[in-house]
């Protein structure tokens, strides 16, 4: 794997690389990275022949200085497993290489990035939509793939690619779980034994939501409320949302009808915890 810090070396190496008509597949990540990451890397597989994935904690995507200060990762062990997934180039650039001085263009999607995280969180979308711009100027990728995971965020560069007719086919990657059901996140290190306990009662909330539907429930309210009180039985829950949407707008349904999801954030032990199921 070859590891490059600026644009210009990434564009050398890439236009070597293509030089036989290679297609790039791109995988953008901000490192800490476990399966969730290297599940969209192993499914770039069938649809490339170049793997590159980025490495970019993205200080315009933070809200909050204190979590990007807090924002630690390992880019040696991240190179490592990025080595052992066969990704071709690793593109690990400076904050400076990205944000150089006087720095001052922005890329906002409008309607797709106001609610849920977006309405929580001021500011984190346009952060999103600026930097995956940029990257994907960067690596000018045929084809890049973003996780289910951050739902909204799939929506959002899906809007932002057909808007700006971006030459980039997006791939939709499926969440990956622990076994008992935690989707994976870097965030869950910061869990206590009892609260990574607690967690699960999202992701069981979702998939009771979700057996209900298959049974027959269309009413978003009924949906939603199987997922709430599955979260309450947590001794502090707190939920910022759990809505059913509708999967290209993001606007909440009242009815399940064509392709809905429930989209979902708790806290437990402080950490927000973001998931969300398919309603199929
Ligand atoms: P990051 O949080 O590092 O996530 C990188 C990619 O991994 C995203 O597409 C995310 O949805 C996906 N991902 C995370 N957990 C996953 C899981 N359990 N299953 C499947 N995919 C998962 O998202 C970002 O970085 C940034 O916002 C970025 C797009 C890189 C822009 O800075």
């Amino acid at each position: 794997m070859k590891t490059v810090e600026t644009v210009r070396d990434l564009r050398t190496v890439l236009s070597s690389l293509r030089s036989n008509g290679a297609s790039v597949g791109f995988v953008p990540t901000m490192g800490a990275l476990h399966d969730g990451h290297l599940s969209l890397a192993r499914e770039l597989r069938t649809h490339c022949e170049v793997r590159v994935c980025s490495i970019f904690v993205n200080p315009t995507q933070f809200n909050d200085i204190n979590d990007y200060r807090a924002y630690i990762i390992n880019v040696e062990r991240d190179k490592e497993l990025l080595q052992q997934e066969g990704v071709d180039v690793l593109f690990a650039p400076h904050v400076e290489e990205m944000y150089p001085a006087g720095f001052q263009t922005s890329v906002s999607v409008s309607e797709v990035a106001k609610p849920f995280e977006g309405a929580l969180r001021p500011g984190h979308f346009s952060g999103v939509a600026t930097v995956v711009a940029m990257l994907f100027n960067a690596v000018a990728p045929d084809v890049a793939i973003f996780g289910e995971k951050d739902f909204q965020q799939l929506a959002l560069i899906e809007r932002m690619v057909a808007d700006l007719k971006l030459p980039v086919r997006i791939l939709r990657g499926a969440i990956v779980r622990d076994a008992d059901g935690l989707a994976l996140s870097s965030r869950n290190a910061r869990l206590s034994p009892e609260g990574r306990t607690h967690a699960l009662l999202i992701s069981r909330g979702l998939y009771a939501a979700r057996d209900s539907f298959r049974r027959g429930e269309l009413s978003a309210a009924v949906l939603e409320e199987i997922v709430k009180t599955s979260i309450r039985q947590m001794p502090q829950p707190i939920i910022d949302y759990a809505t059913v949407v509708d999967e290209a707008t993001l606007e909440p349904v009242q009815k399940v009808r064509g392709a809905c999801r429930i989209l979902v954030v708790a806290r437990v032990d402080g950490v927000r915890l973001l998931d969300n199921l398919a309603l199929t």
